[in-house]
């Protein structure tokens, strides 16, 4: 009954779009040296713009870059202008950096009170025509999205919405990058941890997980108590341990007391270190999380049309974690497991290929690749490096490198054309494309759609 009594939260941004183009931000996933220092430049602010004026209107000519909302400031000094005739291409990559800046609407601190709906960080663009003030919109947060939204979005079902993913979500480091870390080329597909990817407005996340002996401590290595047991897993790379999964698990906890509306896919999707052949090793994992996270997991159902539960059946039951396992002997023992999930992934090494793998897979006529024992699936949107190139190219672009190739036309190509047909889509640098706004947008298109008319 959540869906009938609340209040309206006002979403206009999301909806908002103006006769003759928009402008977003969005956050480069590339860095740059800096001359005798240890640290790097990384994170910069990057403008995209998108003009679509019919012929007798002129279009705007400039863009300006502030560090607050210039609609509350008159006086406010721009940071950039820039001329649109001169950028023909719709973007630009500023030296603004962005940094990892403080969380607006409380959603920086755990356990302090957190406002619902979007909030604005501090940098704006504004499409200006002969200096008069046209639209703006802030690099922002959605961390309530789902619930915002609750009167179009109750009614689909959760195989049926467009779901902003990253791909490698645990590969992160929180702190400043520092040159080391960004020479290592082939470690990190995320430059926010778990906490800020949610509060943005990610709801699926890609784990992988390696089991390695325990810490050493002083004094008592045998006992197997909880914390002991949880030092033993961690987030994988491939073969190499980047974070402690605690850390993801308690960032996916705190989310979820706080955010109470807001639905959340967990995919351990793959076991790279240590779990061959030991499936007692598994078992502990599950019991884990299910120690963790008891009371907010969803067990699977197939729903209507075997899309899944709604959103309206997920808050009634007041369980809103999804946790995929990709090991069909121990879904078949924990019955709150959802069966493995099937990532769409092409192993492309260029943005064409990608492009075109993707396509086909969203817009050919064969079915869609997805596990029938699962109404969820993911479509991972980012280049492979050949393996090659990780071990013996140190010349190779780099993740960082190969996601700024995809991550813009990633933007506009799902919301122009692959909106309809995608469940979940994974990423690298987030930030560095438009894609949960795109589905944001996109969900509401969706239920506006007389097809989707689900009881
Ligand atoms: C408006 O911007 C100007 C220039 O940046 C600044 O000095 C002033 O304090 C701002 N006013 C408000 C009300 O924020
Ligand atoms: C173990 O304890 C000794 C003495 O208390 C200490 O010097 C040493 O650093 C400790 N080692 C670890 C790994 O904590
Ligand atoms: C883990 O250790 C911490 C402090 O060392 C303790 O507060 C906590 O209760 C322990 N958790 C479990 C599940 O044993
Ligand atoms: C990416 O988008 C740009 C601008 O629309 C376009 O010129 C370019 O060809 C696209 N790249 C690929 C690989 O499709």
């Amino acid at each position: 009954m959540i869906g009938k009594i609340l209040l309206v939260i006002l979403t206009a941004d999301v909806a908002r779009s103006t006769q003759c183009g928009k402008v977003w931000l969005t956050v480069s996933s590339l860095w740059r040296p800096i001359a005798a220092s240890d640290k790097v430049i990384d994170a910069e602010l990057e403008v995209n713009w998108d003009l679509d004026c019919p012929t007798n209107i002129e279009p705007p000519d400039n863009i300006k870059v502030f560090n607050a909302d210039p609609i509350h400031n008159k006086s406010l000094q721009p940071e950039l202008i820039l001329t649109l005739a001169e950028h023909p291409e719709g973007y630009y990559r500023t030296n603004i950096e962005v940094g990892r800046p403080s969380l607006p609407g409380g959603w920086d601190a755990t356990g302090g009170a957190t406002l619902p709906g979007p909030h604005c960080l501090k940098h704006y663009a504004a499409l200006y025509k002969n200096n008069i003030f046209l639209t703006s919109s802030c690099l922002q947060i959605w961390p309530t999205w789902m619930y915002d939204l609750r009167r179009q979005l109750g009614r689909l079902p959760i195989g049926s919405l467009m779901i902003p993913g990253t791909h490698n979500s645990g590969c992160y480091k929180h702190e400043d990058l520092t040159r080391k870390d960004a020479f290592q080329k082939y470690l990190l597909t995320q430059d926010r941890d778990v906490w800020t990817q949610l509060v943005h407005g990610i709801r699926y996340l890609d784990i992988r997980v390696g089991h390695y002996p325990p810490p050493m401590h002083n004094g008592s290595h045998s006992t197997d108590d909880a914390n002991h047991t949880s030092g033993r897993f961690w987030v994988n790379h491939d073969v190499i341990r980047i974070n402690p999964l605690a850390t993801i698990i308690r960032d996916v906890r705190n989310f979820l007391d706080v955010a109470r509306g807001e639905v959340v896919i967990l995919d351990f999707h793959r076991f790279p270190v240590g779990f061959e052949s030991r499936p007692s090793r598994h078992r502990r994992l599950a019991i884990m999380l299910y120690r963790e996270f008891g009371g907010l997991i969803l067990k699977p159902s197939r729903g209507v049309d075997g899309l899944g539960p709604t959103l309206n059946e997920i808050w009634n039951s007041g369980r809103r974690l999804i946790i995929c396992y990709g090991d069909k002997h121990t879904v078949n023992e924990f019955d709150w497991l959802w069966p493995p999930l099937t990532q769409v992934w092409g192993n492309q090494q260029t943005a064409q290929s990608l492009f075109e793998y993707l396509n086909s897979v969203l817009m050919g006529s064969e079915r869609k690749p997805r596990n029938t024992l699962n109404p969820l699936w993911a479509i991972m949107a980012e280049l492979t490096p050949r393996p090659f190139d990780i071990i013996f190219n140190p010349n190779g672009a780099g993740l960082r490198q190969m996601a700024d190739a995809v991550n813009r036309n990633l933007s506009s190509l799902f919301q122009n054309e692959w909106w309809k047909q995608t469940n979940i889509v994974a990423t690298d640098f987030f930030l560095g494309n438009n894609l949960i706004q795109v589905s944001i947008q996109s969900n509401i298109k969706k239920s506006n759609i007389a097809q989707w008319s689900f009881s």
